[in-house]
């Protein structure tokens, strides 16, 4: 936890609690034997990734996933010691020796990383538990199906690389729930793939759009009924449900979620104050380049976020926050630190406190501007905005929910 006194008023409030009823909503879908690893990549999802995975592990989650060997590193170092920690990206050698270092689980995409790794392993580390991702249509990252042949009989060569799991990774995870989708495609591609693998391999392929179109599919019980098709057995990754934003998945999906009682809560508001307020004249501008102008005598606020938080200049003249429970224009262009917003509908022609709370997503008293709605709005995703708040925006952790 952050001890540090925080000083900015301008910060994300995150709730715990709301995570761990998110893990515990997750994870009560996925019957135990299923392999299960939250991903808590790029900070926990600008979350903290300590303090995520703090609840990960009060939660029993043996294993999670990351990008980077520095990011399982920094978990190591913070005494995580005992959670598989696969890292997806790809590495170079010097990665790959920190990795065994420090026992991190590498997911491998290339033959000269499996001759790299088993050439790194030392004699009392052997067998080295790896995962094995192939390519099924994302185009990323992974062996391409017809390599399949070649990667095992490669991997006979190395017995002391022993694979535990063999993954994918969906382009279209939203589309899980339709059978003539992308999703399906990748899935016979997948399904075809595991049969070259011993049974006791964990297959996992669902991010948390897979996970949970497929859990909408399935209003038996996902996984448990006999009849399912063979994805729905496969292990899952969540990442942005376990923060509490639901993929974008068909309102059927969504309805039949609502139904089957999965309710994810989102984990952070982010927020930040008015530290000064002017009154402008008609015709006046705001902003460097002058780019909006008042139509009207108008009172305007200044917020000290910019886009070296995160709030980035898309949002010029385009976003909203909320303001005293109402939605508010931002006006202007985004600067580095500082945004503005017309608070005339609200204030008149009257000026509020000085430090009155602004919210840029999340809930204020009854209002609500949702994460997915304020990315809309910048043309771009919920994933993005969290992942993209700044270093400088303290993390202020809270009990109860949000
Ligand atoms: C390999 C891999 N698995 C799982 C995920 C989780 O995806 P989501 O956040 O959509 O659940 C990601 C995220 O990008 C990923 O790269």
């Amino acid at each position: 936890m952050h001890t540090e006194e925080i000083l900015r008023r301008t910060f994300a409030e995150i709730s715990l609690d709301n995570l761990r009823d998110n893990v515990r909503a997750l994870k009560g879908l996925v019957p135990k034997k299923f392999f299960f690893c939250p991903m808590i990549k790029s900070n926990g999802y600008g979350h903290g990734d300590i303090e995520v995975m703090q609840v990960l592990q009060e939660e029993g989650v043996t294993q999670v996933g990351v990008a980077l060997v520095e990011e399982g590193i920094h978990l190591r170092q913070n005494g995580f010691r005992h959670v598989d920690i696969l890292v997806f990206g790809i590495t170079g050698q010097h990665g790959e020796r920190s990795m065994i270092e420090h026992n991190l689980t590498p997911v491998i995409s290339s033959f000269h990383q499996i001759k790299e790794l088993a050439s790194l392993v030392p004699k009392e580390k052997s067998p080295y538990g790896v995962h094995i991702k192939f390519n099924t249509g994302m185009n990323r990252l992974g062996f391409e199906a017809d390599e399949v042949k070649k990667v095992t009989d490669m991997l006979k060569e190395y017995p002391h690389l022993e694979v535990k799991g063999v993954c994918s990774h969906l382009s279209d995870g939203e589309d899980a729930s339709f059978l003539d989708g992308r999703s399906s495609v990748q899935f016979r591609i997948f399904q075809k793939i595991a049969t070259h693998f011993p049974k006791n391999v964990g297959l996992h392929i669902h991010n948390s759009a897979g996970f949970l179109g497929s859990v909408a599919t399935n209003d038996q019980c996902w996984g448990k009924s006999l009849n399912v098709s063979p994805h729905l057995k496969w292990g899952v990754r969540p990442g942005i449900a376990l923060y509490g934003v639901y993929p974008s998945l068909s309102p059927q999906d969504l309805a039949q979620l609502e139904v089957q009682g999965v309710r994810l809560k989102p984990c952070m508001v982010l927020k930040s104050e008015v530290v000064k307020y002017h009154r402008l004249k008609r015709g006046q501008r705001v902003s460097y380049g002058g780019t909006w102008e008042a139509q009207r005598e108008s009172v305007i606020g200044v917020v000290p976020i910019g886009y070296a938080d995160g709030f980035g200049r898309n949002f010029s003249n385009k976003g909203q926050m909320l303001f005293r429970e109402r939605r508010v224009p931002v006006v202007g262009t985004v600067c580095m630190d500082y945004v503005m917003i017309d608070l005339t509908e609200v204030l008149g022609d009257n000026f509020g406190s000085v430090g009155e709370e602004v919210v840029l997503f999340g809930k204020q008293g009854a209002a609500e501007l949702s994460v997915d709605e304020v990315a809309k709005t910048a043309d771009t995703i919920p994933y993005e905005l969290l992942t993209c708040i700044g270093r400088r925006v303290p993390r202020q952790y809270v009990t109860g929910s949000i």
